[in-house]
């Protein structure tokens, strides 16, 4: 049993739980295969969706002014309940029931992660919240702008922090440019059943489902229809919300409307290909994912190659050149969310850093880490922003 005991659906439970398989299921680590990129269509996540989604409040108190933030969260049971009904997972046989590869052996596991197999995206990681907390204090500082940017959330799972981003869009006025806003997980079944349930969910929380609620409402009201009730938006209610065809619909009008592009890839981050995806990023946001020594090559190719300024493209220009070499001004914002330890798995800040500053070396880069956020009470947390000068 592998489990770090630190996603926020275990925040009751016993701690940290350590054994003989922790050690062989990291051991094995480096053995496993790798998931090619590919990229999960939105018309294909809303094909996937069931009739209903049951969702929770997440709430986080931010640190600096103690206010409360909540966002609406697909229920964990609801993604299981769809597993189930769809077969999902369901053993025919009985090697079936060991396979491991099915999303319902993900969610009735007693393990937070199958290494190389399931990475722990259908549950909520409590540094996801933390994100949240610091993009909020830059926005409150006016440090912090969404429209108009590239933004990656690299190993996103429940997609807290870009669910926080998308909605903050849909609540704002409309923008003359486009936000792009990429979503990558290992694993295509966390895709379906928790990340886009939950991008879906920001939007119907939003004021930008205002108009298709109420002419649901209407019709409902003048007999006009028998559509289901859709509840109001409150993230701060558990509710049951119908997805249905003039739903879905009415969400991809208003990423139009709102100018949001919103894609969705999987795989291992080895095979995440910039090209196919647009390339660098202007916003590159990431939680819980340098628990594994192993994988923190892979993660720092990416976020370099996610952030890093277009040198070849870009020809050097002093002014710009000058911004990029200092690590509180890069012209982009990488940010990395984690706990100071992983238990059992090796990983943590240290390593990170150390992987960092070795990654540095290799490709002749300077690399800076800073922290710019921490939680030193109960378990450690860090969030650190991370530049690299182009030299
Ligand atoms: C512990 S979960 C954290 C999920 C989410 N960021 C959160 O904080 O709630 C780790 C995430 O990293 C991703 N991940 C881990 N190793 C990976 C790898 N080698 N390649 C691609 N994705 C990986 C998984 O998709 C998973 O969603």
């Amino acid at each position: 049993m592998f489990k770090f005991n630190f996603d926020i659906e275990d925040a009751d439970d016993e701690a940290s739980i350590i054994d003989n398989s922790v050690e062989k299921a990291v051991a094995s680590q480096s053995e496993v295969s790798q998931n090619p990129f590919k990229e999960l269509p939105v018309q294909h996540l809303l094909d996937s969706l069931p009739s209903q989604l049951s969702c929770s409040p997440i709430t986080i108190t931010l640190q600096e002014s103690a206010d409360t933030i909540h966002l609406a969260r697909r229920d964990l049971f609801d993604a299981r309940f769809q597993a189930i009904s769809e077969g999902t997972g369901v053993p025919e046989n009985e090697n079936d029931a060991l396979d491991p590869h099915s999303a319902l052996a993900f969610l009735e596991a007693p393990s937070d992660l199958v290494p190389g197999v399931y990475e722990g995206g259908l549950k909520t990681w409590e540094c996801s919240l933390d994100l949240v907390d610091y993009l909020r204090s830059l926005e409150q500082k006016g440090n912090f702008f969404v429209f108009g940017k590239r933004i990656l959330e690299i190993g996103c799972g429940t997609a807290v922090p870009s669910t926080y981003l998308l909605n903050a869009i849909f609540s704002s006025t409309k923008q003359d440019k486009d936000t792009v806003l990429h979503l990558q997980d290992y694993n295509d079944s966390a895709l379906e059943l928790v990340t886009f349930p939950n991008i879906l969910l920001a939007w119907y929380m939003s004021p930008a489902s205002a108009s298709f609620r109420s002419t649901v409402s209407d019709a409902n009201q003048s007999g006009e229809n028998d559509s289901p009730i859709f509840p109001p938006p409150d993230p701060s209610s558990p509710a049951e919300i119908p997805i249905t065809t003039e739903m879905k619909a009415a969400f991809e009008t208003s990423l139009r409307e709102y100018r949001i592009i919103i894609r969705f890839f999987s795989g291992s981050w080895n095979t995440f290909d910039l090209e196919r995806t647009g390339g660098k990023y202007d916003i590159v946001l990431t939680s819980e994912t340098i628990y594994r020594v192993d994988s923190l090559p892979s993660l720092l190719d990416l976020l370099f190659n996610a952030c890093k300024p277009a040198a070849s493209v870009t020809p050097p220009d002093p002014d710009t050149t000058s911004r990029l070499v200092l690590s509180s001004e890069p012209s982009y914002l990488c940010l990395v969310a984690a706990k100071v330890f992983y238990f059992g798995v090796g990983g943590g800040t240290t390593e990170f850093v150390q992987a960092v500053e070795q990654s540095r070396d290799r490709n002749g880069q300077k690399a800076e880490v800073k922290t710019v956020w921490e939680k030193n009470t109960g378990v450690k947390r860090k969030i650190m922003q991370l530049a690299w000068n182009v030299t």
